[in-house]
């Protein structure tokens, strides 16, 4: 968690051929990223996870889009240091704790987050953030919920465009997107442009 809140960028990769994921890791790395999430909506991502822990010991990989607890269980296996998922799920996030995998639910309404805080989650992946409200509710959201400790990762919409305004934000610990890597850049192995946009995000956050 505490990389999350330094790195304050979450690269959330869709891998389709497992060959990528290692060039893609240490693409991420070499701008300075040492994080990164392999979302579980593909056959390949549970062996990409295990290439990156088995290459780049140094790399915080964590596992994405975990819908239920055999998924939890088999990130788990393949060294998954993290968890995200979209929604909030009780026996998700419940066996994860249970693994010790520190864990991330999303959430979008008040209740979600509620349900987050009851399971011990002060970190929350805020989805999907454009559509669900964007800055304005992440600020509404503040105002109730600030005092907790509470902080989220919006995902879902941010962009280069965007981003700088969400991670400004006083309850916003870290920005996570696909925007720089993008699943056809990573299809087409075009890890000049990934560098290019990773490069470029990472500075916008440091200027923020
Ligand atoms: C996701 O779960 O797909 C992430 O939140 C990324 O969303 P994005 O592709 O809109 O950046």
């Amino acid at each position: 968690m505490e990389k999350i809140t330094q790195t304050r960028l979450v690269p959330v990769a869709v891998i389709h051929d497992v060959a990528d994921a290692v060039p893609l890791a240490r693409t991420l790395s070499a701008c300075g990223v040492d994080l990164i999430e392999v979302t579980l909506r593909t056959p390949a991502a549970i062996e990409a996870i295990r290439a990156i822990r088995a290459e780049l010991p140094d790399m915080m990989v964590g596992a994405g889009t975990l819908l239920d607890i055999y998924q939890v269980e088999e990130a788990v296996k393949a060294g998954a240091l993290f968890g995200v998922s979209p929604g909030i799920n009780r026996s998700v996030v419940e066996k994860a704790h249970e693994l010790e995998l520190p864990f991330v639910p999303g959430a979008c309404t008040p209740s979600d987050v509620e349900k987050g805080l009851s399971l011990g989650c002060k970190l929350q992946k805020f989805f999907p953030a454009e559509a669900a409200g964007g800055i304005p509710m992440l600020k509404a959201m503040a105002g109730p919920y600030q005092h907790t400790g509470l902080k989220f990762i919006p995902l879902g919409g941010v962009k280069a465009n965007n981003a700088a305004d969400y991670i400004k934000l006083p309850t916003v610990a870290a920005i996570g997107g696909s925007w720089f890597v993008d699943a056809k850049l990573v299809q087409a192995k075009n890890w000049k442009e990934i560098e290019k946009l990773t490069k470029e995000a990472v500075q916008m956050v440091r200027q923020a």
